[in-house]
């Protein structure tokens, strides 16, 4: 079935091919590596020498529209010209919240502002840091647990989504910024509406409200909390943000809004994607399974593995500064490219036998599941920490991990963010 589907499938997001885009890359691959798409309106870099090796050159390729050129502007607008038609929507859409934070930073931003920006943020993600967050992770994820076991025993089975895995990254980023006590269907409802453009360039007008709405809630929020922040520190990362200072000299209420934005949603979804994609797989390998419950010493590796073989983001973009080139092909200044890390993660001449899960694959760490180079991803090691402690727990505390019969595999509708929305597991608890 899969054969069929082409690139333009992914893109316009059909749910067959977000479910099995590998063919579709494989393909590329096989082709040229460099190719133009007209909808997308960008070059799709699909082999791993050239994606990293573009990752890794700021000095020519520019991160100031990491989402596509579509993404932004034009992909809200049709939803946007209707929405106006509404006069609380219009009265919205013409205060000055809705600017606030849209300035280039981090993820959306180039040297030398990133490079003062990464500085800044780096020291909260250090290997010590992350080490002192572990036993809250623990923490988190047993009482998380409790509730899948009580699911289990009521149920039969469970929807893991549901009961686990949005609940890890959400509840431990709500703790690291400071902010747990509060309501966090609310975030999650934020991080789901603010992140859907991100591959999505042709949203309703329903996901457009949603987006407006939530990035509203989300501005006003974090603002009141960083001026209580700076009125009296707390020690939490949103202290550190809001109080940040390089050189002397503070990061904007932009920067800071923006910064926040990018935890909330960077660290969410696809947090939740690795961990989901982990119980499936060993859900449908039951000698992989019972692997890893003799030798758990191969927990940190199958993370890896997981994070090569489907990566949450599938691929980000970068535009050229200059004419390059590209496996032979010139790229105009100007142009966009999209970097496909799902499929240079597959690439065969770098990764032998691509398609297959090895928890012991030699080079599984030289995947891009996480970027290269400057913009390499600060919360890789809180993600890692997160997958590594949720799937202990779970092979400790379940038996017999198993899909429930009853499963479509309904994915998020994205071409970029790949993950499910709903996965059902049986299990047996143990006590
Ligand atoms: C499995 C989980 C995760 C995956 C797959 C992932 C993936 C990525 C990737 C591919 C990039 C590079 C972007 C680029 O090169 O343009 C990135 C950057 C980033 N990630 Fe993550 N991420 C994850 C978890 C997290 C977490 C937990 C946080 C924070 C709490 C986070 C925050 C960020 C931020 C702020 C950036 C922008 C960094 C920059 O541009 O300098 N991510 N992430």
């Amino acid at each position: 079935m899969s054969e069929s589907l082409v690139i333009d499938d992914l893109i316009h997001r059909k749910q067959a091919a977000i479910a099995c885009p590998y063919p579709i890359f494989a393909g590329l691959r096989a082709q040229e590596g460099v190719q133009f798409n007209a909808d997308l309106g960008a070059w799709i870099i699909t082999r791993y020498d050239d994606v990293r090796a573009i990752l890794r050159d700021t000095d020519r390729f520019s991160s100031l529209s990491p989402t596509g050129p579509q993404a932004a502007g034009e992909a809200l607008m049709n939803g946007i010209m209707q929405l106006m038609q509404e006069p609380e929507m219009a009265a919205l859409l013409g205060s000055n919240t809705m600017t606030r934070g849209r300035v280039a930073v981090l993820l959306n931003a180039d040297p030398p502002d990133h490079r003062r920006q990464r500085k800044l943020v780096n020291p909260a993600f250090r290997p010590d840091r992350i080490r002192a967050m572990e036993p809250t992770i623990t923490e988190v994820a047993l009482k998380l647990l409790a509730g899948v076991k009580q699911d289990l025993q009521a149920h039969g089975q469970t929807d893991i989504l549901r009961t686990f895995t949005v609940g890890v990254p959400m509840t431990i980023i709500a703790i690291a910024l400071g902010v747990a006590g509060e309501d966090l269907a609310t975030f999650k409802r934020w991080s789901d509406d603010i992140v859907m453009p991100v591959g999505n360039h042709s949203p309703s007008v329903e996901q457009v409200r949603g987006f407006l709405i939530s990035t509203k809630e989300f501005t006003e929020y974090f603002l009141a909390q960083i001026a209580a922040r700076k009125a009296s520190p707390t020690g939490d990362l949103l202290c550190d943000i809001a109080n940040a200072q390089i050189d002397g000299e503070e990061l904007t209420d932009d920067e800071q809004l923006g910064m926040l934005q990018q935890f909330l949603v960077a660290g969410n979804e696809t947090t939740t994607n690795l961990i989901s994609n982990m119980i499936r797989c060993l859900a449908e390998n039951p000698d992989l399974q019972n692997r890893l419950r003799q030798q758990p010493e191969l927990i940190e590796a199958f993370v890896e593995e997981m994070l090569r073989s489907e990566a949450p983001v599938g691929g980000l973009f970068r535009q050229a500064k200059v004419d390059v080139d590209i496996a032979g092909t010139t790229i105009p200044a100007g142009d966009h490219m999209w970097l496909v890390f799902a499929s240079a993660n597959r690439d065969e001449c770098k990764f032998a036998a691509p398609d297959s899960i090895d928890p012991e694959r030699t080079n599984v760490k030289d995947h891009l599941a996480f970027g290269n180079g400057e913009h390499f991803c600060p919360g890789a090691g809180l993600a890692r920490a997160e997958a590594r402690i949720a799937l202990q727990l779970i092979l400790e505390h379940l038996d017999d991990i198993k899909l429930a019969s009853d499963n479509d595999f309904p994915y998020g509708d994205s071409f970029v963010l790949r993950g499910l929305t709903s996965l059902k597991i049986t299990a047996t608890p143990k006590n």
